[in-house]
């Protein structure tokens, strides 16, 4: 079978990150790139940096066998890209989408989907007629301890939900990224929208849309103004206490770490510092083994599949739907609603 030809547009931490892992998948290849920065064209990836690990950038990516643009816009113009991989900054991603999904071409974006709900519409609009797959980097809903969660809670195992956290800490990213876009709040969205959306996703993802949201902030730590750390309680109306917790306001030698405590009616599904383990009731302790060494991260899940999906003609359902990130894009918006408002509870529409 030919392999999917795929083009990124974007190498920062996270077009380096995909450039990474299709170079390790059997049947896709990296056919071009596109970057603003001529020393990223040249495949000198060494400003870059990651949150979360990361590997060897001081080794320059040999580009000499793929096309290299400086526009994403001609990129998505070549023919041989059947897959385009958006990983601009947040604000760059409705134009590149809408043009690449209006091409035909199946698109990969980042996430967050866009910066607003205005912004939201247009997508929406376009994704819903566009002849190619479409999906968003929401790869911890592919990530192997919380897809192992998630399924234990689902499947009846654990029995029903009293109570669950996520967390999401990063540390300080103030001159790191390029043209340091995190720390401005209009173009990035804070800390609320750029790195907590994982965890208001996640909740969508394990006990579907909440009724309202009640976010609690503080800004302008270390961003120019935006919500740099926060905290949620999403209401169900029912008796389960949900919450997350986001936030990049650390100090820059304080490790990375996101986790979460799910109690439920038959045991307590933790990770944490001590790893990934299901605490049962009845004193047992399990540390599942996930398989972690083929596809370890969230990351190289969401990938390889959306891959699979395009070479074998299959619309990409597993992880989540287009409408699903739709919903989840509305529930944070929420969020940033109610953190404007200190608090108050905001519906989710
Ligand atoms: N899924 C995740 O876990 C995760 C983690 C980090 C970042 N992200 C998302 O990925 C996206 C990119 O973030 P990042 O951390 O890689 O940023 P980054 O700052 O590391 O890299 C951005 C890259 O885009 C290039 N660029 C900027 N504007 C461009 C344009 N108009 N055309 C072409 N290239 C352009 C820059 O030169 C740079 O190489 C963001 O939307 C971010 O929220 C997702």
């Amino acid at each position: 079978m030919d392999k999917v030809k795929v083009g990124i547009i974007g190498l920062g931490f996270m077009g380096t990150t995909h450039y990474d892992i299709y170079k390790h998948l059997e049947n896709v290849e990296v056919v071009a790139v596109a970057d603003a920065d001529p020393d990223k064209r040249r495949g000198d990836i060494s400003k870059v940096f990651a949150n979360i690990g990361g590997g060897d950038n001081s080794t320059p990516l040999d580009f000499s066998n793929i096309r290299v643009f400086e526009s994403g816009m001609e990129l998505i113009n070549a023919p041989e890209v059947d897959v385009v991989d958006i990983c601009v900054p947040t604000p760059g991603h409705k134009e590149l989408l809408i043009a690449a999904l209006n091409k035909g071409k199946h698109v990969f974006c980042e996430k967050p989907l866009c910066r607003n709900l205005e912004e939201l519409k247009e997508i929406e609009a376009v994704v819903k007629n566009a002849r190619g797959y479409f999906n968003v980097g929401m790869c911890v809903r592919a990530w192997p301890e919380y897809y192992h969660a998630r399924e234990l809670y689902t499947s009846g195992a654990a029995g029903k939900v009293h109570s669950c956290v996520f967390r999401r800490l990063s540390p300080n990213l103030d001159g790191k990224a390029w043209d340091n876009w995190f720390m401005d709040d209009k173009r990035s969205g804070g800390a609320l929208l750029d790195l907590h959306l994982h965890d208001a996703d996640l909740v969508c993802y394990f006990f579907g849309m909440p009724k309202t949201v009640s976010t609690f902030g503080v800004r302008g730590v270390c961003s120019k103004n935006g919500f740099d750390h926060v905290v949620t309680r999403y209401d169900f109306a029912n008796n389960t206490l949900v919450m997350a917790e986001g936030g990049w306001a650390a100090a820059g030698s304080v490790p990375f770490e996101m986790n979460f405590q799910i109690i439920c009616e038959k045991a307590t599904i933790c990770l944490n510092a001590g790893g990934y383990k299901v605490h049962w009731n009845d004193g047992q302790v399990e540390a599942p083994v996930l398989n972690a060494d083929e596809l370890p991260t969230g990351w190289h899940r969401e990938l390889n599949y959306f891959i699979d999906c395009v070479a074998n003609g299959i619309t990409p359902d597993k992880y989540q739907t287009p409408q699903q990130i739709f919903e989840s894009f509305k529930v944070i918006m929420a969020e940033m609603e109610s953190a404007e408002n200190n608090g108050q509870p905001v519906e989710v529409k």
